[in-house]
């Protein structure tokens, strides 16, 4: 909790405890955990003379926002109608039967988020998971689950 104040009190050094800083200290506190854990929201709404509930509205406002703590690897599988049809639901099921998770749920170790998202714009290539940003091509259940095997891997 201590630590967690520290970095937050310097997130919002930098930019100036005013109001108007609001948004990009929340940017840089959810980029620097990942989440905005609870402790910063308080934090961010005492120093910048703000209700906790404003800070709050902001944050469950925007979607880049996350009040819970969110994977350093973020997978994304396509759940849009061309890949629906060629299997991400199987993608989905690999990922229950190996990890545990549902979509909007983290591994315990804080490895990686399963997220899904309608449609990239690479329906040719459907299914289509992407993780941190890079897109992955036509994805059995068998190259999902070495994907994520090697995300844990280098998460270990
Ligand atoms: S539906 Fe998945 S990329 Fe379009």
């Amino acid at each position: 909790m201590e630590n967690i104040l520290q970095d937050v009190d310097a997130v919002i050094d930098q930019w100036g405890a005013k109001p108007e800083s609001l948004l990009q200290i929340m940017l840089d506190v959810n980029h620097h955990f990942n989440y905005l854990p609870r402790e910063s929201i308080v934090r961010i709404a005492e120093r910048l003379r703000m209700p906790v509930s404003q800070v709050y509205s902001v944050a469950t406002f925007f979607k880049v926002f996350s009040l819970t703590p969110r994977g350093r690897t973020i997978v994304h599988v396509c759940t849009g109608t061309a890949c629906h049809v060629k299997g991400a639901p199987k993608l989905l099921d690999r990922m229950k039967q190996d990890l545990g998770l549902d979509p909007g749920e983290t591994t315990e170790d804080l490895a990686l988020t399963l997220e899904t998202v309608n449609c990239v714009g690479a329906c040719a290539s459907a299914p289509v998971v992407v993780v941190n940003g890079e897109t992955y091509s036509e994805v059995t259940p068998n190259k999902m689950a070495a994907l994520v095997k090697e995300i844990k891997e280098q998460s270990a």
